[in-house]
């Protein structure tokens, strides 16, 4: 059986990680989940460097350093894990980068998606799910400040717009998601289409 890779996107406090959370538990043995960027030994460290905004790190350098994490988690987690006929669910893959670093950075979402198809070898997700929330409610919802989240509401908007328009680019792939509801009615929406479409 070939496997299924699923991908939440949006903007931060979104409830990516939850919901990624909650499929995989529902999803048992048949799952695997990573996050982004992390998943391998390179990657957490490489995830360490990105977050700590201490560290001076241009939009190029920052574009490829979260490339580098995908490229090996693409390598050592989640193409053994297709094969094997798993069903991959990412917090976060290469959206975030066209949207963080493409749109948000002003680096161009073609030339990030170029980089990107490179280091991943164009493995595209089979769904993705942008999780929708009002900034507003975003920002209520609190939480730590990382590199991005200390960039504030111009990024995050910009970041919104780019996940907008690349939803509406390829409709196929991706699913909508009123975010700003309890979690568990979000899980069960998700769970509709993922039983749908592996069915
Ligand atoms: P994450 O740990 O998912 O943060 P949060 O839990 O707050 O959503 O990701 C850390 C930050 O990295 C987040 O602000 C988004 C950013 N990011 C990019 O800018 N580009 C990328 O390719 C990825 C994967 C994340």
């Amino acid at each position: 059986m070939a496997g299924l890779f699923v991908t939440f996107e949006g903007v931060d406090r979104a409830g990516k990680t939850t919901q990624a959370g909650m499929l995989r538990d529902a999803l048992g043995d048949r799952a695997v989940a990573v996050r982004e960027p992390g998943g391998t030994p390179l990657g957490e460290r490489i995830r360490e460097v990105l977050k700590d905004s201490t560290i001076e790190l241009s939009p190029v350098g920052e574009t490829l350093l979260f490339a580098a994490a995908r490229a090996e988690l693409v390598q050592q987690v989640i193409r053994p894990a297709l094969d094997a006929g798993k069903v991959v669910v990412s917090d976060r893959y290469l959206d975030s980068s066209l949207a963080y670093q493409g749109e948000g950075r002003g680096l161009g979402v073609d030339v990030v998606a170029s980089i990107n198809r490179f280091a991943t070898g164009e493995l595209e997700p089979d769904i993705t799910f942008l999780l929708e929330l009002d900034l507003t409610d975003a920002a209520e919802r609190g939480g730590e400040a990382d590199r991005f989240e200390d960039e504030g509401r111009s990024l995050q908007a910009q970041v919104r717009d780019a996940y907008d328009r690349l939803a509406r680019e390829n409709p196929e792939r991706w699913r909508r998601i009123d975010a700003a509801r309890p979690a568990a009615e979000v899980h069960a929406e998700v769970m509709e289409v993922v039983v749908g479409v592996a069915a």
